[in-house]
């Protein structure tokens, strides 16, 4: 079983177009008492009729792969994030390590990525037959350090590959000019940024590729799991193509160019992540409303370190909105006892967890700041539907939570 404890606590699917925070319902004091209070969930994945329509007709119309909603919703992906090309993958893992594989980075090759994401990240690195190289996070924040990175770059490097973790942008502009002088390549894990930006610009479309992820808690998903490759390079374009459909030759059927994997979206899945493309932007104009909320509910309280801020050029899209405290076992407990669900992300930085350890031989301090980052993270109540007096019930469980 894939544990990404954090998202994958997920509320019910809603199955309507649910109103967003503003509509939110005021319980009056006394059905407060009378009742249980209703239990807050960490995500709260939004399948509505529109999208069950498409799927049906998907299901009845199309072929059930490689059907016309997989080509429409690559080009419509790619549309929304400005790139020339999209293509759509059975994962997020899927999308990075066949980007990897498209672009020739394996055997006896390197990659910098970032030890404090989901494990993901650095897996499609060594699915891709390379090894992953970890730089610490920013002194002040949760990405890859640019700086850091630069330490880490060596023979044997062919690409960086930062997260945009949480849905708040890396330094894009550093990390381009940084491959760029060093003749690498740039690949921008999106897979919990759906529709962010950076100087105008959304992520997945400045670096030489962008990899997002459709699993059911993120931004946008497609009823399951699914993932996408964005791009302005024709031939990654058409090697990714190729590879995600069993290697096989441009418009062939069994003439194989190469060694492919089964990794292609499913029709029906992309029928529905076309409807919630439309949604997504109003999605992630309600996740910054509710940081706002969650920032002005909890700026003076003690013992918690709020998520950075966006510089005037960012675009966060708030896929998670992570607090910091040193009481964070602590507040997790208490919130959870009120019926409230929170997540951590992650608990456990990638190079202390096992392989890592046994392949690399990574021990505890090589990473100071992802370290203590996984001791302090906590993750609060974040989806589009979440209502205004459920943040202020969050924020107020939160602010006794941390009284000894
Ligand atoms: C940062 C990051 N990278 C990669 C992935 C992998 O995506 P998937 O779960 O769709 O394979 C995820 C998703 O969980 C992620 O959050």
């Amino acid at each position: 079983m894939r544990n990404h404890s954090i998202t994958r606590t997920l509320n019910k699917i809603v199955t309507e177009n649910a109103p967003l925070p503003a509509s939110a319902l005021v319980e009056s004091e006394s059905q407060a008492r009378a009742e249980p209070r209703k239990r807050i969930h960490l995500a709260s994945p939004i399948i509505d009729a529109e999208m069950k329509a498409a799927a049906v007709a998907a299901l009845e119309n199309e072929m059930m792969v490689m059907g016309e909603s997989v080509f429409k919703f690559e080009e419509e992906f790619a549309k929304y994030c400005g790139t020339k090309y999209a293509v759509s993958t059975a994962s997020g893992t899927a999308a990075l390590s066949i980007t990897f594989q498209a672009l020739h980075v394996g055997h006896g090759n390197e990659v910098i990525t970032t030890p404090f994401s989901f494990i993901a990240t650095a897996n499609s690195i060594v699915h891709a037959g390379a090894d992953p190289v970890f730089a610490d996070v920013e002194d002040s924040g949760m990405n890859l350090s640019p700086h850091k990175t630069r330490a880490k770059i060596g023979s044997k490097t062919r690409a960086l590959m930062p997260v945009h973790l949480y849905g708040h942008p890396f330094r894009i502009d550093e990390f381009h000019d940084l491959a760029a002088e060093s003749g690498l390549s740039l690949i921008e894990d999106a897979c919990q940024a759906h529709g962010a930006e950076f100087r105008g610009r959304k992520v997945g479309s400045i670096g030489d590729a962008g990899c997002f992820s459709f699993y059911p808690a993120k931004n946008m998903t497609v009823g399951g799991d699914g993932g996408i490759i964005t791009t302005n390079d024709e031939e990654l374009a058409d090697v990714a193509r190729s590879i995600r459909d069993c290697g096989r030759d441009k418009n062939s059927k069994y003439y194989h160019g190469r060694i492919g994997f089964t990794s292609r979206l499913n029709t029906v899945n992309a029928a529905i992540g076309r409807i919630q493309l439309k949604r997504l932007e109003a999605w992630n104009e309600a996740r910054r409303r509710i940081s706002e909320q969650y920032r002005k509910e909890l700026e003076n309280v003690p013992d918690i370190i709020l998520p950075p801020l966006e510089e005037s050029f960012e675009k966060a899209v708030y896929h998670l909105f992570v607090i910091r405290t040193k009481f964070r076992d602590q507040v997790k407990k208490r919130l959870a006892d009120n019926g409230i669900e929170t997540g951590i992300h992650y608990p456990r930085p990638i190079h202390l967890q096992a392989p890592y350890r046994e392949k690399y031989g990574y021990a505890e301090g090589a990473f100071p700041l992802s370290e203590s980052l996984s001791n302090e993270v906590l993750s609060l109540p974040m989806y589009p539907t979440l209502a205004q007096d459920e943040v202020v019930r969050v924020c107020e469980a939160l602010k006794k939570s941390l009284v000894a």
